[in-house]
């Protein structure tokens, strides 16, 4: 059992270590009394920083979530240094930023992630879960990531941003390359400057993609979502090119990066828990709501999410300052025994369920929870329904990445 000293949140090697060492891991950082306090990584491209406290407690996650004006989104909610002006180009958007202007670009989108819209697109979720879940019959193997669990939530944010498919293949490979942490599969990890130049140059393709379709979309809108962003007039003003770009950029690799691991994940877990699939096919539509909240607490796709503190101020019992760096570990929280029983327990029948995988309370929660709980649930629906054994065939290839909880490759068989 390693001790406090023992854990570095910063160090690389933390992160390739199996998952239930690092929950071990957690769990420490849990009992231990007040914050801890991290160095932050020396990444040669900006300053370096004055370091991290890891929120690691479920009430320090959701009480840093629900006071944004003593802990802002601003400077950087993704990345840990302060984010460089020319990464904030491609990756400043409404993540990373504070009210008012925070809340005037969310409402331009919001409605159509609200329930009601995410219903009227239920037929085309449908319809292509069912073709992709069709498609397996073929040959009985694979790979469930790039035959199942990428390809429905790629598509699905395509069709609604208006993306032709002929552009799927450069969506998926930039949004990989965006949120590739320290997968030498994506990125050149062992230099700093071809590192940072990996990730510009994603954005800059994904950056260009929406402004050519924005052109075409201001002479001619279509009912899509890159005609409602580019036609948007939030009292009076619209969007800048860097905000339609940062916008589109967030969309996509929110829309993509996430879902598709929860949905792999969860072939994983309910092929290594045969009680717990036995209990959803028995009922699946009672339970498949409950399911999707347990594979999302348990797999915690995002790791982490950054706030600043803007004044002295208090965070429950713990001092902070002006400035300090937050990291709101969602995957600790999420595991965290004072708020779960037996939190290490795949169990859909949870209840209650308070995890704070799509985000805290507050106004940065996940815009697409609805769209991504629907993606889950028919992909699930459409699966068990055609191809009742379907099951991991072997162990899943993690992406090697401390914001993530990626899967890059899963064996499957039918
Ligand atoms: C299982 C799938 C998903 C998980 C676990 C997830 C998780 C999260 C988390 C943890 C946050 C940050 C909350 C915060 O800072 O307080 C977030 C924000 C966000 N998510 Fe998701 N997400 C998922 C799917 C999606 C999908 C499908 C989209 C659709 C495009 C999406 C779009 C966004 C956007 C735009 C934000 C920023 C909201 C804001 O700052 O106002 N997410 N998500």
């Amino acid at each position: 059992m390693p001790s406090v000293e023992d854990i570095d949140l910063t160090d690389w090697g933390f992160w390739r270590r199996p998952p239930d060492e690092r929950h071990a891991a957690f769990r420490i950082l849990r009992y231990e009394p007040g914050l801890i306090r991290f160095e932050e990584p020396d990444i040669i491209i900006a300053p370096k920083g004055p370091g991290y406290y890891a929120l690691t407690r479920h009430a320090d996650v959701v009480e840093a979530s629900r006071r944004p004006q003593d802990f802002c989104s601003g400077k950087g909610a993704i990345s840990i240094p302060d984010m460089p002006g020319d990464m904030h180009e491609y990756f400043g958007s409404l993540i990373s930023m504070d009210d008012p202007r925070h809340a005037k670009i969310r409402r331009i989108v919001s409605r159509a992630f609200s329930p009601r819209m995410i219903q009227r697109f239920e037929d085309q979720v449908e319809a292509v879960a069912g073709g992709l879940a069709e498609r397996l019959g073929a040959d009985g193997t694979g790979d469930f990531v790039a035959d199942v669990a990428a390809r429905l939530p790629l598509k699905i944010i395509c069709d609604m941003m208006g993306i032709g498919a002929e552009h799927y293949r450069a969506v998926l490979e930039a949004t990989n390359v965006i949120l590739a942490g320290n997968d030498a599969e994506f990125l050149p990890t062992g230099d700093v400057e071809q590192h940072a130049l990996a990730l510009l140059t994603a954005g800059q393709t994904l950056k260009d993609l929406v402004e050519e379709i924005g052109r075409e979309r201001r002479r001619d809108p279509a009912d899509d979502l890159i005609s409602a962003l580019v036609n948007a007039n939030i009292d009076g003003e619209s969007l800048t090119d860097q905000e339609l770009g940062s916008f589109f950029i967030l969309l996509v690799v929110a829309g993509n990066e996430t879902t598709r691991n929860a949905i792999a994940h969860g072939l994983d877990l309910f092929t290594r828990e045969p009680a717990q699939r036995a209990l959803l096919t028995a009922g699946f539509d009672a339970r498949m709501p409950g399911a999707v909240e347990e594979i999302v607490r348990y797999v915690s796709p995002v790791i982490w999410m950054r706030r600043t503190v803007t004044r002295d101020t208090m965070l429950n019992d713990h001092e902070v300052k002006e400035g300090d760096k937050l990291l709101l570990y969602y995957g600790s929280a999420n595991r965290d025994e004072t708020v779960f029983t037996e939190p290490e327990r795949f169990d859909i029948l949870r209840d209650p369920n308070p995890h704070v995988g799509f985000g805290g309370p507050g106004p940065h929660f996940c815009l697409g929870a609805h769209l991504a709980r629907r993606e889950i649930t028919v992909m699930f629906r459409e699966l068990l329904r055609r191809h009742p054994g379907i099951r991991a065939d072997g162990e899943p290839e993690r992406l090697e990445s401390n914001f993530i909880n990626g899967i890059k490759r899963l064996p499957y068989a039918l």
